[in-house]
């Protein structure tokens, strides 16, 4: 069985849970950590069990790096990318896979021309739950599909931003509330209810001083004929567990911090189900997630490698979510309904 080498770009609080869940797998170690700034380097020495090199070509031209996985502020995804990908290095990115369609569709390329997997993390697609959803909306249970609704109306107090030198920045975050903590949410239900065909949406930024929106709406078309509702906002106290509904026309179901809390078809006895303490929700805290079902993407995608297929959050399907919240930028600046597919000419 083949050993692979994992590298980890950034020292931050995400680049934990990857380490945290690396040191889980049978079939890979963590070989090194890659900081450029020294003294960022020197201080997380003490949080991992790896090297934390300061040198980004002696980090790459390490002989059993195979995959590099980035853990850098949102909008600093590419460079660090495409150096690893040019080195024929696999990547496994942090959501979202950038802040820009043009961004993230360079990233795809040079993946692709690097014969590369392109693996982004969205976690929640693999929990059981939402597991047993999907399969659900698959089959047809709960018919056609009439509406669907991603709601994450959670809070950060003002340290979450005021501490940090890229959260809801422009040039690092790429906006607020939808592209930093929505978009989770927003790529689940993209996976249940298939693509967008136009948005409509306001943006604000209400509570803090930042440059990205503390609060989002947009009411979207999709495809298959179904209206949909999206919300996201860091501004909303206390922050309440977020929320994926599903309705069609045999019934409905919904997703609560990645459990099931309703399923409803007609004909049938409504299921119950317990509520869950532990559900892991950053509804009102950054850090109440664990790293378990980081761990599950990260299993699968060594899968993937082995046999040389495409991994499940590929970059095409990553650059979605991207590109229903960089509508729904624009749709709140022209104040316009934004068609898809959308021209992103950020
Ligand atoms: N999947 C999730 O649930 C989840 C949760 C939190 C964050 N994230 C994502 O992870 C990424 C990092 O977020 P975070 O919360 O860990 O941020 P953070 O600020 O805690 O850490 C960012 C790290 O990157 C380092 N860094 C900055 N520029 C760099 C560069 N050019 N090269 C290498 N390192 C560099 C910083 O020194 C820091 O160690 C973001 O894209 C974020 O959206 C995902």
């Amino acid at each position: 069985m083949k050993k692979y080498g994992i590298g980890i770009i950034g020292t931050g609080s995400i680049a934990i849970k990857h380490a945290q869940a690396i040191e889980e797998l049978k079939n890979a170690e963590l070989v090194a950590l890659f900081n450029p700034n020294i003294k960022s380097a020197e201080t997380a020495k003490e949080k991992f069990a790896a090297p934390v090199l300061s040198d980004f070509e002696e980090f790459l031209n390490l002989p059993n790096l195979d995959i590099a996985c980035i853990c850098t502020p949102s909008g600093m995804h590419l460079e660090p990318g495409l150096a690893a990908a040019k080195a024929g290095k696999h990547l496994m990115v942090e959501k979202p896979i950038e802040i820009t369609l043009p961004r993230a569709d360079k990233l795809i390329q040079v993946c692709n021309e690097n014969n590369v997997q392109l693996a982004v993390i969205f976690q929640n697609r693999f929990s059981d739950d939402y597991q047993k959803l999907k399969k659900a909306v698959d089959a047809g249970l709960f018919g056609r599909l009439i509406m669907g609704n991603a709601y994450v109306n959670w809070f950060r107090d003002a340290a979450y931003y005021s501490t940090s030198k890229w959260k809801g920045t422009l040039a690092a975050d790429g906006g607020g509330a939808l592209i930093n903590q929505g978009i989770h949410t927003i790529d689940l239900l993209l996976d249940l209810m298939g693509d967008v065909k136009s948005v409509f949406a306001e943006v604000q930024t209400t509570l803090y001083p930042i440059e990205g929106e503390d609060l989002g709406l947009g009411i979207v078309n999709f495809e298959n004929g179904a209206l949909g509702n999206v919300t996201s906002a860091t501004s909303l106290y206390p922050g309440y567990p977020e929320r994926v509904e599903i309705f069609g026309t045999e019934g409905s179901a919904i997703l609560e911090a990645g459990k099931i809390t309703a399923w409803n078809i007609k004909g049938k006895k409504p299921s119950e189900f317990k509520k869950d303490a532990e559900t892991g929700s950053g509804s009102s805290d950054p850090n109440a997630i664990g790293y378990q079902l980081h761990l599950m993407q990260w299993k699968l995608f060594l899968k993937d490698i082995e046999g040389n297929k495409t991994p499940t959050v590929d970059g095409k399907t990553a650059r979605k979510s991207v590109e229903l919240i960089r509508a729904m930028y624009q749709s709140s600046k022209t104040k316009k309904l934004i068609n898809f597919p959308f021209l992103d000419k950020a």
